[in-house]
């Protein structure tokens, strides 16, 4: 019959790819249970959206199986992220990520909407809140026009909306559609604000916030109020386009936000009778964005007709046309910001010696 040492020895060659470390250093592996030939042990992995997740128990399975003694082995998977709750009023929100970008119109919506509804259905509980003051987009991207969250009795707070299995607030859902809210600043920060805290998100994995455009007071107070796991940069290649862009990130920089990296939407067309690919709004700009700001460039969404007419529709391609490149692209996005986030978060994660494994 193997030991628990030697379990955990076996368990030690299994290296997670993004963090570059063996999952018993990183505290991956609990209660490991040895009974008679019998091994069982947990995985608590930081997401339940962990890309990786099937290897690992695979792995796992294979390398307790080899070990002298034993007769069956029990992985059982669970995550748990690790470190404090991002704001101490919502501690059962664990990961909060902003999308943003300088301009408007570069697809910040639709790429904040199909990343929450790709993390949900890689099985992340999974929030959206729609922080674009001055266009709220949300309600008609997913289906949700003349809709409105309920309250809860006597209370002050909303229920979330739910559409494609995430959790979905929006200024939009508050607001008669033709108008735009005409706020200063500040008011529109404490909107946004409130919306954030009175909406019962219940537990969530991650929760998406969809930023106005530009570096104003929506951006600055949600910075400051809140421990952000990530902004992620959404820009066309464009010149005007960057250049706003790479003003967000410095904003998020100097908050000391980290940027999960730079999305590149519209990246170019592909002509669907000659199969041409066309860069409409110019080539390379966002990854020499990525370059200049040390950040991964991670995807480039193709322009898609199909793209327009999901959100048009109420139903995000990734769900109403999976095959389509650009929703492939997105969620190969979705993917390498939970790997990324995974990677930020772990300078915060402390290194445990095999003794410390409980
Ligand atoms: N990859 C894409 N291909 C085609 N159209 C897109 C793509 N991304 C966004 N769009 C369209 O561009 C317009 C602006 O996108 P939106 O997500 O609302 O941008 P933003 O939130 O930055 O203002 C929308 O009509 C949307 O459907
Ligand atoms: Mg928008």
């Amino acid at each position: 019959m193997p030991t628990k040492e030697e379990v955990l020895q076996a368990l030690s060659a299994i290296r997670d790819p993004d963090l570059g470390r063996d999952i018993v250093s990183l505290g991956f592996v609990k209660d490991v249970a040895i009974e008679d030939g019998h091994v069982r042990v947990r995985l608590e992995l930081t997401t339940p959206a962990c890309p990786v997740r099937e290897v690992f128990r695979r792995e796992a399975e294979q390398r307790i199986r080899a070990l002298a003694g034993v007769e069956s082995v029990e992985v059982e998977m669970s995550a748990r992220t690790q470190g404090p709750p991002p704001m101490a009023a919502l501690p059962k929100v664990a990961n909060i990520l902003a999308v943003g970008s300088g301009k408007g119109g570069v697809g910040k919506s639709t790429i904040a909407i199909n990343l929450a509804v790709q993390l949900a259905r890689m099985g992340a509980r999974t929030g959206l809140l729609d922080a674009d003051i001055y266009g709220p987009s949300a309600p008609l991207m997913l289906g949700l026009v003349g809709r409105r969250p309920e309250a809860k009795p006597n209370e002050k707070i909303m229920i979330p909306l739910e559409a494609h299995g995430i959790r979905v607030n929006s200024l939009g859902f508050l607001m008669p559609p033709d108008q735009a809210a005409i706020w200063r600043g500040p008011m529109a920060a404490s909107a946004i604000m409130q919306l954030l805290l009175q909406t019962d998100w219940g537990e969530l994995d991650y929760l998406v916030l969809d930023f106005p455009p530009g570096t104003g007071d929506v951006q600055l107070s949600v910075m400051q109020q809140t421990r952000l796991a990530g902004f992620v940069v959404v820009t066309t290649s464009q010149q005007a386009a960057i250049a706003d862009a790479r003003r967000a990130a410095a904003m998020a920089r100097r908050l000391n936000v980290p940027i999960v990296g730079v999305v590149d939407n519209m990246s170019a067309f592909a002509c669907p009778h000659c199969g041409e690919h066309t860069p409409i709004f110019g080539e390379g700009g966002a990854e020499a964005l990525a370059k200049e700001l040390q950040v991964p460039l991670l995807a480039r969404v193709p322009l898609s007709p199909k793209a327009v007419a999901a959100g048009d529709a109420g139903v995000p391609i990734t769900v109403s046309a999976p095959d389509d490149p650009a929703a492939k692209a997105l969620a190969e996005l979705a993917e390498a910001v939970v790997r990324r986030v995974a990677q930020l978060a772990m300078r915060t994660i402390p290194i445990q010696s095999s003794q410390s494994t409980s």
